[in-house]
């Protein structure tokens, strides 16, 4: 009987609003991404998206939250290379487990990193930033969106890779330390390029380069880390779709095609393409694809962030 309820709820599903939790702070990249494929999902799933965001402790907060729900497809969340990739290494404590406690329902988007800083930052070129960085070290203030985040797992890597100890600053959100940013009360940040994109586009503040092997066409004149004279600092990261383990394979074939369906939509991927962000390819978009991207992340990022020393606890 049980099993034939739970048949008949997928055939059904979805029969209300869907909560899709955001673990940061409205305005960031992860909520952004999280709208516009979010938006395109609800009309596919004939039911609204409702998109809750529940920060702190670097998205590993709305992550737990999200893990211990229903698993019953009406609460689903968007994660990233942070909470389902970085979290593991940074708190020893996770009440979660990436790689075992979700259903994996696909990549959203791919999000190449930018070196930004607030407009007033004495250099105007990557060279002349890293060479402030090493001269005023902890005096420059470095914004992260707490021990985890996409932002300060990255911000960890560049200050290693340059060789420099800021201080870091905490925010809910790189959405809000973006507003510091701007207001020049914080220097700079590792960023998904989705967030800085329209306010480097603006002129509101400033871009030293972009973290990727190619230069991005949301932002053409922004050179590449190599071509800015650093090299050993390409990253990417990732926001993907996630279910509670136990979600019926029923119910995250519909979240999944939604997902796909959204991919696929004109206006969906121009909102994305147009913040730089980078369209999944058809085989990078299965839920087998994304779990095989949690183990590898989980794996690649534990030593990095180890030998890095950072750690949450
Ligand atoms: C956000 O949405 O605020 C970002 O994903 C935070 C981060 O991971 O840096």
């Amino acid at each position: 009987a049980i099993g034939l309820a739970t048949a008949a709820q997928a055939q059904t599903y979805p029969q209300r609003p869907i909560t899709m939790i955001v673990p940061f702070a409205a305005g960031g990249p992860t909520d952004v991404i999280a709208r516009i494929v979010g938006d395109h999902m609800s009309r596919t799933l004939g039911q609204q998206i409702v998109i809750e965001n529940v920060a702190g402790a670097g998205g590993t907060t709305g992550i737990t939250r999200a893990a211990q729900a229903q698993a019953d497809g009406y609460t689903i969340m968007m994660g990233h290379m942070g909470t389902h990739g970085a979290a593991p290494a940074l708190y020893p404590n996770l009440k979660y487990d990436p790689t075992k406690d979700f259903a994996p329902i696909g990549l959203a988007a791919g999000t190449p990193i930018v070196i930004v800083a607030k407009k007033d930052f004495p250099a105007n070129d990557l060279k002349g930033f890293v060479d402030y960085m090493k001269t005023n070290g902890e005096k420059v203030n470095m914004a992260h969106a707490g021990v985890g985040s996409v932002s300060h797992m990255t911000g960890i890597f560049f200050n290693a890779v340059v060789k420099t100890k800021p201080t870091m600053v905490a925010y809910r959100g790189t959405g809000p330390a973006l507003n510091d940013l701007m207001a020049n009360t914080v220097d700079y940040m590792t960023d998904q390029i989705v967030n800085v994109a329209p306010q480097i586009q603006g002129g509101n503040i400033k871009a030293f380069a972009i973290a990727t092997a190619e230069r991005s066409p949301a932002l053409p004149n922004l050179p590449t880390t190599k071509e800015a004279g650093l090299d050993g600092f390409e990253v990417s990261a990732w926001n993907a779709v996630f279910a509670p383990k136990g979600t019926s394979p029923e119910i995250a074939k519909k979240l999944s095609d939604a997902l796909v369906k959204a991919l696929d939509d004109e206006s969906t991927r121009k909102r994305l393409l147009d913040l730089g962000g980078v369209i999944p390819s058809g085989a990078e978009r299965s839920p087998e694809a994304l779990q095989k991207l949690v183990e590898s992340e989980v794996a690649r990022w534990t030593p990095v962030l180890k030998a890095a020393g950072a750690t949450a606890e």
